[in-house]
């Protein structure tokens, strides 16, 4: 019998790649995943990388990629420098060398529940005790025990969408500071933006021990899998560190491929593009749940991302609503995987994703959903 390690025993299966794995089969209706709409990337014309990125590369990541990126963060109010920026393969690895980081088995960890499953699963893993947090009332029960980390994600949230207001920004990032806690703000989203609504990092003006990361997975393409983190000056080698020890580095054709993207001068009218089409998909996905599960769920039309949260009644077995519409060929990710912590008595809930299916899929989709509630 192979000797495992402890860790092993927090390791869940990941739900989302079942679900992906599911979503893949041709005639399925899939609202789970976050998958960008392919059409967003599909017309990239990424030119052939040069062959001196064939050899080993610094763990930090690309020079210039990082210089661009240390100008766009500070252009959003982030205190940093190309030296620490961090350049990432894939922003979920910024979760994992944060849980590195910061968590032992027990230590406290706030955050908001619902929230993103795959970071409540790395923490969880490593041994994180929840703590939730109140966005509005961030630092209750901190006095008296304060935890290591805050992870938030406070633009467009995965899963429920939502975006804090600047009071709610403003007092994490002063509770955070009092405590301290390191602030560790999750923003994959921040570019998909619908409707006006305020977007300042928390991290923007931080003081204290603070980690700021972003993604180009839902504004270029999820599968060269990149992304990037800057953090406070305390936290920087240390992250680096773990990074060197993790994987050497990224991926170098997909830092230079990024960085051209970046730099080209078509690229504002191309995610004024994306962003219009994703508006779009929002607004008819909003349509099609008005007419098919109006009465039945509540929801709010997020302002951003690429999820509405659909809240069922008590009376509704999520789990068993999940398997029936599977079997009608629709897929959506249960409610209950993005809690620290279910309460059978609260209610489910659904996180549909809207980009990824066509509208006139999507609508099908719905209305299957819609009909199986009605059967109960
Ligand atoms: C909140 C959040 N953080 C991190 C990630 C990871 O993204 P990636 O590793 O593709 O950059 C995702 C992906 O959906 C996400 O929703």
């Amino acid at each position: 019998m192979a000797r495992l390690s402890e860790r092993l025993g927090d390791l869940r299966a990941s739900p989302v790649r079942a679900m992906l794995a599911a979503s893949q089969q041709p005639e399925m209706i899939s609202f789970a995943g976050g998958l960008p709409d392919a059409d967003s990337f599909s017309d990239l014309d990424i030119p052939a990388p040069p062959r001196h990125l064939l050899q080993y590369g610094p763990s930090e990541g690309e020079a210039d990629l990082r210089a661009h990126m240390a100008g766009e963060l500070r252009a959003l109010g982030i205190d940093t420098e190309a030296d620490r920026v961090l350049i990432l393969s894939g922003s979920q690895q910024g979760i994992d060398l944060v849980a590195k980081l910061a968590i032992d088995r027990g230590t406290g960890l706030a955050v908001e529940s619902p929230s993103y499953l795959a970071a409540l699963q790395v923490f969880r893993f490593f041994g994180a005790s929840f703590q939730v947090l109140d966005r509005t009332d961030p630092a209750a029960g901190w006095a008296a025990s304060p935890p290591a980390v805050a992870y938030v994600t406070p633009t467009f949230q995965n899963p429920t969408g939502s975006c804090w207001t600047a009071a709610e920004r403003a007092g994490l990032a002063a509770a955070c500071a009092a405590h301290e806690v390191i602030l560790f703000e999750d923003d994959p989203y921040r570019d998909l933006v619908y409707d006006p609504c305020d977007r300042r990092p928390v991290c923007a003006g931080a003081d204290g021990s603070w980690i700021h990361q972003g993604s180009f997975s839902k504004t270029v393409a999820p599968g060269l899998r990149l992304g990037f983190l800057t953090a406070s000056p305390d936290l920087f080698p240390h992250l680096l560190a773990l990074k060197q020890a993790a994987d050497l580095h990224t991926n170098r054709f997909a830092q230079w491929s990024v960085l051209q993207i970046l730099q080209h001068p078509g690229r504002a009218q191309r995610m004024a593009r994306v962003v219009s089409a994703y508006r779009r998909k929002r607004d008819l996905f909003a349509e099609a749940l008005d007419r098919e599960l109006g009465g039945l769920a509540r929801w709010e039309v997020p302002v951003g991302g690429l999820f509405f949260w659909v809240r069922l009644p008590a009376s509704v077995d999520v789990e068993a609503l999940h398997r029936r519409a599977l079997a009608r060929g629709v897929l959506f990710t249960p409610g209950d995987h993005f809690l620290t912590a279910p309460d059978p008595s609260a209610g489910g809930a659904m996180r549909l994703n809207f980009s990824a299916a066509p509208p006139d899929r999507a609508a099908e989709g719905l209305a299957i959903l819609g009909a199986l509630i009605r059967e109960g």
